[in-house]
C-alpha cells in the first residue's frame, strides 16, 4: 500500500494538523510505503515572504522528524525539489473543467478571508492532484477539510484514464471520523488562518495562555452539561487517560465540571504528551545542515518514482516524439 500526504509550511504546526493527518502517517510508516512531503509550492499561494518560507520549510521538516517520522523508513521531501510535479500539473490542468474548480469550498473560503484570488490559488487542487497522481498513491490521510480536494484528484485521474488509457491509480482519502476536525480555541475548526490554534511547540507560558483562552460557556459549575458540545472537553479528550476522561465526563453529565481546573490539567497533559518531541525538535532546529541533507536524500528518492510516472504520461498524451 502506498500512502501519501503533505503539509503546507505556512506557520506553526498545531494539534489539529497532528491528529488530522500527521499521526496517521507516522503510524503507517512500517505498515506501508510512506510518502510524506512539505508542500512549499502550495504555500506560495499565500506566503510571499521568501525568508519566512525557507524558515517554515525547514521548521516543518523538523516538526515531522521530531514527532516520529523516520526519513530512512519513508520518502520525505520538499514538493518543489521535484519539479516534475509542475509539468504534470500543466497536463492535468488541460483536462480539468473550470466548473470542478469553481465548486471548491477551500478557494471560496480563502478569498472570503481576504486572500488574493490568484490563478495559483484557484488551481491549487490541480497541483494537489498532480502531487498524488505523480506518486501513484493509493491512500491519502487528510483532515475532513481536504476531502473535496481528494474528490477533485479522483475526478481528474478518471478523466485522464478515460481519455488516454489506464494510467493513474485512483486515490482514496483516509479520514478518521472522531478526529476529522479538531476544534480550535473558539470552537471553529482549528486552523492557522483562524488564529485559534494550540501550536505543539510553544514554551510552557505561551501554551498555558492559549489553553486558558479556550472559549467555554457561562453555565454554573453545578449544572449538568453535554460534554460533546463543549469545546474544552473535545480538546481535552484527545490527551486525557481513559479513566480520568470518564471521571471528567461524569462531572459534565452530573454537574461539577470546573473549566479552570480542566484547563490547567490540559496544559500539563499537552506539555507531557509532546515532551520528547519538543526536545528532539530543539536539537534539530539547530542543525539545518542535517535537515537539508535529509530532504535532499528524500527528493532523490521521490524523483525516481516521479520520472517513471511522468514518462508514461508524456507518452500517453503525445509529448514524446
Ligand atoms: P491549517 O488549516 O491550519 O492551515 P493545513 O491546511 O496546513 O492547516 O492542514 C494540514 C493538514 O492538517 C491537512 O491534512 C488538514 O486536513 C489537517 N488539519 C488542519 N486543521 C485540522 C483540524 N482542525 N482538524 C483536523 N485536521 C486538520
Ligand atoms: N492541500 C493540503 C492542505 O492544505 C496539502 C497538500 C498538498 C496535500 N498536496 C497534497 C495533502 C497531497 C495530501 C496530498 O492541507
Amino acid at each position: 500500500m502506498r500512502i501519501l500526504s503533505g503539509i503546507q509550511p505556512s506557520g506553526q504546526l498545531h494539534i489539529g494538523n497532528y491528529f488530522g493527518m500527521m499521526q496517521s502517517m507516522i503510524d503507517n510508516m512500517d505498515k506501508s510505503e510512506l510518502y510524506a512531503f512539505i508542500v512549499n509550492l502550495h504555500a506560495l499561494t499565500t506566503v510571499h515572504d521568501p525568508k519566512q518560507l525557507v524558515f517554515d520549510t525547514l521548521g516543518a521538516a523538523a516538526d515531522f522528524i521530531a514527532l516520529g517520522l523516520d526519513p530512512e523508513r519513508c520518502v520525505f521531501w520538499v514538493q518543489g525539489d521535484v519539479s516534475e510535479v509542475t509539468e504534470l500539473t500543466w497536463v492535468l490542468s488541460t483536462l480539468t473543467p473550470m466548473g470542478l474548480l469553481e465548486r471548491c469550498h477551500s478557494f471560496k473560503d480563502k478569498v472570503a478571508k481576504g486572500i488574493e484570488a490568484s490563478h495559483g490559488l484557484f488551481s491549487y487542487p490541480v497541483l494537489m492532484a498532480a502531487d498524488i497522481l505523480l506518486y501513484q498513491a493509493q491512500q491519502v490521510p487528510v483532515g475532513k477539510d481536504q476531502k473535496q480536494h481528494l474528490e477533485v484528484a479522483r475526478d481528474i485521474a478518471l478523466k485522464f484514464n478515460n481519455t488516454f488509457g489506464e494510467t493513474f491509480v485512483l486515490p482514496e482519502p483516509i479520514i478518521s471520523d472522531n478526529l476529522a476536525t479538531v476544534p480550535g480555541l473558539d470552537g471553529q475548526k482549528m486552523s492557522k488562518s483562524y488564529g485559534n490554534t494550540i501550536p505543539i511547540f510553544l514554551d510552557q507560558k505561551a501554551l498555558k495562555k492559549r489553553v486558558m483562552a479556550i472559549v467555554t460557556d457561562a453555565t454554573p459549575v453545578e449544572d449538568p452539561k453535554d460534554p460533546e458540545q463543549c469545546n474544552l472537553y473535545n480538546i481535552y479528550k484527545l490527551f486525557a487517560p481513559a479513566d480520568r476522561l470518564q471521571e471528567v465526563h461524569d462531572l459534565y453529565v452530573n454537574g461539577g465540571a470546573m473549566y479552570g481546573k480542566i484547563k490547567l490539567e490540559l496544559v500539563d497533559l499537552l506539555w507531557e504528551y509532546f515532551r520528547e518531541a519538543r526536545e528532539i525538535r530543539e536539537r534539530l532546529a539547530g542543525d539545518q545542515a542535517y535537515l537539508r541533507d535529509v530532504l535532499k536524500m528524500g527528493a532523490d528518492k521521490a524523483r525516481q518514482k516521479a520520472t517513471v510516472t511522468l514518462d508514461l504520461v508524456r507518452e500517453r498524451v503525445g509529448l514524446r516524439y
